[in-house]
């Protein structure tokens, strides 16, 4: 089942305490992405989980979301959307600025990445205080896209964005967390 996948996956999620700064324990996804059987279950949660439903695009969070995001949308046979950091798009953009837990940053997307009405699922590894997935949350609402759900990996309950997001009845699926 889903349960079972979910517990064996996180199970090839390494910790690194204090990286990159004192006191974070950042849990680091690429031993599960090196597994070819690991990795390979891990995008099968997200394409069965949206296989049955209308989606137009994935959108997917620079950086790590793009690894995720880039073969879930090839796997649905939509088109994929790149939300990138500040200065890298070369076309006209809109921009939101945010927090994480270790800073502060912008991303972009180019104003012709979708239309408005798309169903677009947006994607990302991990949820800490949620503040890029609502950042690019709120530049797929500006340009009018219907985000179906936002999805990640990893949510990190303590740093509470899975709950900020579900008191703004923003859908969210991870496939684990951890406390
Ligand atoms: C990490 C992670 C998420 C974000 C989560 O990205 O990949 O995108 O932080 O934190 P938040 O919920 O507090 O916003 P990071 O910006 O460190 O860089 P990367 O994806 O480019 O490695
Ligand atoms: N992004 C924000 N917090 C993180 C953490 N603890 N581990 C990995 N990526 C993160
Ligand atoms: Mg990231």
């Amino acid at each position: 089942s889903n349960l079972d996948y979910s517990r064996y996956l996180k199970g090839w999620i390494r910790t690194v305490p204090n990286w990159p700064s004192e006191g974070v324990m950042f849990r680091d996804i690429t031993p599960l992405l090196q597994n070819p059987k690991t990795f390979r279950m891990l995008i099968d949660i997200f394409v069965h989980r949206y296989m049955g439903e209308r989606i137009d695009m994935v959108a997917g969070l620079d950086a790590r979301g793009f690894i995720i995001g880039s073969v879930l949308a090839y796997e649905l046979n939509v088109g994929f959307v790149p939300i990138r950091k500040k200065g890298k798009l070369p076309f006209t953009t809109v921009a939101e600025e945010y927090e994480l837990e270790y800073g502060n940053a912008t991303v972009e997307m180019h104003t012709d990445a979708v239309k408005p009405g798309d169903r677009v699922v947006l994607i990302d590894d991990l949820i800490a205080t949620g503040g890029t997935m609502m950042a690019g949350y709120k530049l797929l609402q500006r340009l009018g896209a219907e985000v179906v759900e936002t999805a990640g990996i990893i949510e990190l309950p303590e740093l509470g964005g899975g709950e900020l997001m579900r008191e703004l009845n923003i859908p969210l699926f991870t496939v684990c967390s951890f406390d």
